[in-house]
């Protein structure tokens, strides 16, 4: 379990956020760097007995820092968990090593440089990503342990499972710790490549799943094949890539279509309809994502491609290695899945939660009660940067304010944030109002205790930020 707490030393201040150690629930001064100005930070930060230091870039909070240790994937009666084992067990005897106990600080070199990253893309910024400091990060996925794998993978496959974490907006999908599953799998280029993985292919399972996908040219601008490797040899990596993927997503959703109350009552269960769509991965190329039909709905569901050579290259791999790449988000697969309606339940501790689940079986959440929300708004003006246009230089990042709301609410009891009202102001200033709707989902909240933490949320952000309450 990990956690935090705070050491003051009396002479020299020294202030020391630590993970597994003991719950102390009163960090609310040390925040999120985010674009504040005002703001006190730790001189280092402990996670999992390692100690770093802090700098400019930190801007990891304590609500964030309480979620780490918690490995929910780990947990097998946990839908998670659950997940995990399912896909562990239908790849068991594939030739793939299967790694879930990853720690989830990582340098910035094996989350995003050799992945060949842009140095402006927008998942390096500090209003996406929380960073221990200028080096260290929370992963944002699990593809951030690539490069070790494939530097020490014996078995010529892998699959990843972590918690992964982003600065993220506040609904019922989205949670700043969540979970991805990455898999990948090389063959080396020898004068056997076509006879070895054609026989891997066949060696795939059979299984009944109904796939649309549009055959592609290999010369295109968009998504094109990479030089080092043939036609031929594309064209077999990529078949054994969707297969795989097409087999992981069937094993899953199937059980998913059994629990279904409209399957329970069926006794036919119709095949899985899969879609695959072009897409672009910095790592990867050509790159792809599958999407799958459930409810009524394409859902995208997992990103892929074949490895860029420079990624096995700087990996340790030779020049001859050819293979493939895949990451899949677990928890909005869970909530379809298992039927949860908020995202913050995965992270519960109540018991009428956790012990709806079990072992290898994927059957629907019963709620147990839906407790009254109530909706509050937050208007203000921010000060700084009246001529910029884009708000981050002006100081100010929505992401700032749901870390804020995260912090002072400690107990997950808001189940959205809305920005119901952007405008630039006459006088040049950037308005904004944000609708929060405040719920628990173990207890009803009384109206004097959502006033304080609303109260508290105002004041904070008043105190941190260039901004004005209106
Ligand atoms: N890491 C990607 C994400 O978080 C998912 C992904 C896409 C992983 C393509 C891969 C890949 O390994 O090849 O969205």
């Amino acid at each position: 379990m990990a956690l935090a707490f705070i050491r003051a030393a009396p002479a020299v201040r020294r202030v020391v956020f630590k993970s597994n150690v003991a719950r102390v629930a009163t960090l609310s001064r040390f925040f999120s760097v985010g674009s504040c100005l005002r703001y006190e930070k730790p001189e280092s930060i402990v996670i999992d007995g390692k100690s770093y230091e802090t700098d400019d870039w930190t801007n990891l909070p304590s609500s964030i820092l309480k979620l780490v240790g918690r490995n929910l994937h780990l947990n097998p009666n946990h839908p998670i968990g659950i997940l995990n084992s399912l896909v562990k067990k239908r790849f068991g005897n594939m030739g793939y090593t299967h790694y879930d106990n990853f720690k989830p600080v990582v340098s910035k070199f094996e989350n995003f440089d050799v992945l060949g990253f842009p140095e402006d893309h927008p998942g390096r910024s500090k209003s996406d990503t929380y960073y221990i400091n200028k080096d260290y990060l929370l992963r944002t996925h699990t593809s951030a342990h690539e490069y070790y794998c494939f530097k020490n993978c014996e078995t010529p496959g892998y699959f990843i499972t972590a918690d992964v974490y982003r600065r993220d907006e506040i609904d019922k999908t989205h949670y700043p710790g969540f979970h991805q599953m990455e898999g990948a799998r090389i063959w080396k280029k020898d004068e056997n490549v076509i006879e070895t993985i054609s026989k891997d292919l066949e060696n795939l399972p059979t299984i009944d799943i109904i796939v649309e996908d549009t055959p592609k040219s290999y010369d295109d601008k968009t998504n094109p094949k990479q030089e080092y490797m043939s036609v031929e040899e594309v064209a077999l990596v990529s078949r054994h890539l969707k297969r795989t993927i097409e087999i992981l997503v069937n094993e899953v959703f199937h059980l998913g279509m059994i629990a279904s109350k409209k399957n329970r009552n069926n006794k036919k269960i119709e095949p899985l309809k899969v879609r695959w769509v072009e897409a672009y991965f910095p790592w990867t190329a050509p790159s792809w994502e599958i999407e799958v039909f459930w409810n009524g709905e394409w859902l995208e569901c997992c990103g892929c491609g074949l490895v860029q050579q420079q990624v096995l290259i700087n990996s340790g791999k030779n020049e001859d290695t050819i293979g493939w790449a895949f990451g899949i988000g677990l928890d909005r697969i869970a909530m379809l899945l298992f039927g949860i309606p908020d995202i913050r339940l995965f992270w519960s501790e109540d018991d009428r939660f956790l012990k709806q689940f079990k072992e290898g079986s994927v059957n629907y959440f019963k709620p147990y009660s839906k407790y009254p929300s109530s909706k509050k708004d937050i208007s203000f003006f921010i000060n700084s940067g009246k001529e910029k246009g884009n708000e981050s230089e002006r100081g100010f990042h929505d992401n700032d304010l749901y870390e804020i709301i995260r912090e002072v609410s400690q107990e997950d009891l808001i189940e959205n944030v809305n920005c119901i009202d952007n405008f630039v102001h006459p006088n040049g200033k950037l308005s904004k109002c944000f609708r929060i709707t405040y719920q628990s989902m173990d207890r009803t909240l009384t109206n004097d205790e959502v006033n304080k933490i609303h109260e508290k949320i105002k004041q904070t952000l008043a105190e941190r930020f260039d901004i004005t309450l209106r």
